[in-house]
């Protein structure tokens, strides 16, 4: 869904930085092959995750929600040389394809897979993060947060995709749909959550900014 009228939205791509061939390649490999296509993040969303991981410049980054591996290349532009990216997907069909393109990438040594249920993946992974990606299973968002939370550093943002699940949020909600219920959790949590502070942008589905200010 379009928040802005669709010209105004071409403007806006139009006018932001270049889609990397790299990704242009891996976009179309993803609409060829691969089921759902439209759940990759794609070139304007993709760019404003590089330039959010350019100014925080982590040094370790969590991602939840690995699909095809789009989201996590422009996460990994603003890397740190000797930091490390985690991504984490339940599909196994997509493990290959990803390997693919984080190889052909300047990051393929920085990027680590996890296969499996993320809500049992990240208490096992014994790291802090200062940029962490939540892109999964709606229906899960506030079990992420409560999970992520204590791994995220002061000062660490915590970017969170499609919060406005296309306006549903302000819509009267059907009973069987467990998505949008969480989300309405989760953007309250958000709001509430004294140990961070929170920004929804209302770019493609809905993209949330939080900076953790204290433990
Ligand atoms: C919207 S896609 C991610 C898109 C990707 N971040 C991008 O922008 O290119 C959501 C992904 O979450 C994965 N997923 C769903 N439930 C999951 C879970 N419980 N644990 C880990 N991954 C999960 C799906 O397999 C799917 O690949």
């Amino acid at each position: 869904m379009y928040f802005i009228p669709e010209a105004l939205d071409d403007y806006v791509v139009k006018h932001s930085e270049d889609e990397p061939e790299l990704l242009q390649q891996l976009s179309r490999e993803t609409y060829q092959k691969i089921l759902q296509p439209r759940m990759l993040s794609g070139h304007y969303q993709g760019r404003l995750l590089s330039i959010i991981s350019k100014l925080v410049n982590p040094k370790n980054i969590l991602e939840i929600g690995t699909y095809t591996g789009y989201s996590a290349l422009c996460l990994a532009e603003g890397i740190q040389t000797s930091g490390e990216l985690h991504t984490i997907d339940i599909n196994e069909e997509l493990i290959d394809f990803q390997r693919k393109y984080f190889d052909k990438s300047n990051y393929g040594k920085q990027i680590f897979q996890h296969l499996g249920n993320a809500l049992e993946i990240i208490p096992k992974l014994n790291k802090t993060f200062d940029l962490i990606f939540i892109d999964a299973d709606k229906d899960n968002y506030p079990n992420y947060f409560n999970v992520i939370i204590d791994k995220l550093n002061i000062g660490g943002i915590l970017l969170s995709d499609n919060v406005l699940w296309s306006g549903k949020v302000i819509e009267p909600i059907k009973k069987d749909d467990t998505s949008t219920k969480a989300l309405l959790e989760y953007n309250t949590l958000l709001k509430e959550d004294k140990r961070i502070e929170t920004v929804i942008l209302p770019i493609r589905d809905g993209l949330t900014i939080s900076r953790k200010v204290t433990l």
